[in-house]
């Protein structure tokens, strides 16, 4: 049984990171984490490539660094070819060709979100896999699907987002409250300190699995300025209770289409990823499920849910099993199908 080593990269939007493999297990994962973007509220494009430039050495360095082994072992390097921002894609892209012609080993390219899927098969102790076929629900700042996987390589989405993605909705709904970017962990800390039925902010009606977050922005908008119209103390003597409302309608949002996909193929594994898959009221909603329908929930550490190069790496890992490399005229991909 040989062993694999890869190197991973991944710059799709505000994080870069390497990691390296030996087979299904995590050697490193380093993440460099742009904090620029928390003064203007959101991801800047211009400024995340930028630092992508400044970081992809150094962090690389480090993944190889920290799994104590010399690029010369490597047995492959894999990359996030898309989807996701072009000019971040660009670096890792043009970082990962570059390597793989000089050290003459194959390069991988893969797709961020069948990485954030697959990324339930690293490697942890004492820790189940879902079993192919699964639901996967993938939840963060830049997505929101609901997932048929069939197994490594063949996978059906069944629903996604219209608009907004879910950790947009918190942290446009965070900055709605004066809170500072991401609030989506804000509205969570506070939230689990106020009422979830305070406030009813109307669910969108959106056919089949996919998902609309853009009415509830627009109506806690006007909620907001209605009642600050009133009381221009309004929100900070209701902070608890308007954050566990917005966290409340948004879980509501999520379990009412992850039934909906349960019902539909009657698969009750369900496997979640994507950074928003921190929140307490998701997670609750989840463990309620367990016991009340019967479903097997799977989450991976935090570390592996936000965007990482491990995930990377664990695609990498499978498809270098199959010989399924990447030819180095390859281009980076804003858009890049399931
Ligand atoms: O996966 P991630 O780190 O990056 C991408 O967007 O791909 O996800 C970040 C998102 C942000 O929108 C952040 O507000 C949200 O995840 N998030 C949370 C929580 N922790 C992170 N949203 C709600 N509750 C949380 N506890
Ligand atoms: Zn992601």
């Amino acid at each position: 049984n040989k062993k694999v080593y890869i190197l991973a990269i991944e710059s799709s939007c505000d994080d870069t990171s390497a990691a390296v493999l030996c087979n299904d297990e995590v050697l490193s994962n380093v993440i460099a984490t742009q904090k620029i973007h928390e003064e203007y509220g959101g991801v800047i494009p211009e400024l995340a490539s930028r630092a992508h430039q400044q970081h992809i050495v150094p962090v690389v360095h480090q993944a190889l660094a920290k799994a104590n082994i010399d690029k010369k072992q490597l047995s492959a390097i894999a990359f996030t070819r898309g989807p996701g921002l072009l000019g971040s894609l660009l670096v890792g892209t043009s970082f990962a060709k570059s390597l793989s012609l000089a050290l003459g080993v194959p390069l991988i390219e893969v797709n961020h979100m069948e990485a954030h899927i697959l990324s339930h098969y690293i490697r942890e102790e004492g820790v189940k896999k879902p079993e192919f076929p699964f639901l996967a629900m993938t939840i963060s700042g830049g997505h929101t699907q609901i997932v048929l996987v069939k197994d490594y390589f063949q996978m059906e989405v069944l629903g996604e987002t219209l608009d907004d993605a879910v950790g947009e909705a918190f942290d446009k709904s965070a900055k709605l409250l004066g809170l500072t970017y991401p609030g989506g962990p804000l509205i969570d800390r506070f939230g689990q300190k106020g009422n979830p039925k305070a406030f009813p902010f109307p669910k969108p009606r959106v056919d089949g699995l996919n998902f609309s977050f853009s009415g509830l922005k627009t109506s806690i908008l006007y909620f907001v300025q209605r009642e600050t119209a009133k009381n221009p103390d309004f929100v900070q003597e209701n902070l608890n209770d308007i954050c566990a409302s917005i966290q409340f309608t948004i879980t509501e949002i999520l379990m009412d289409k992850l039934k909906k996909a349960v019902k539909q193929t009657k698969i009750k594994q369900i496997a979640i990823g994507g950074g928003v898959s921190a929140n307490s009221g998701i997670r609750k909603a989840l463990a309620r499920a367990e016991e009340v329908m019967g479903w097997t929930t799977f989450i991976p550490q935090f570390e592996y849910c936000t965007d990482n190069a491990a995930m990377i790496g664990i695609v990498g890992y499978y498809k270098f099993l199959q010989e399924d490399f990447t030819d180095p005229s390859v281009t980076a991909l804003a858009r890049y199908k399931l």
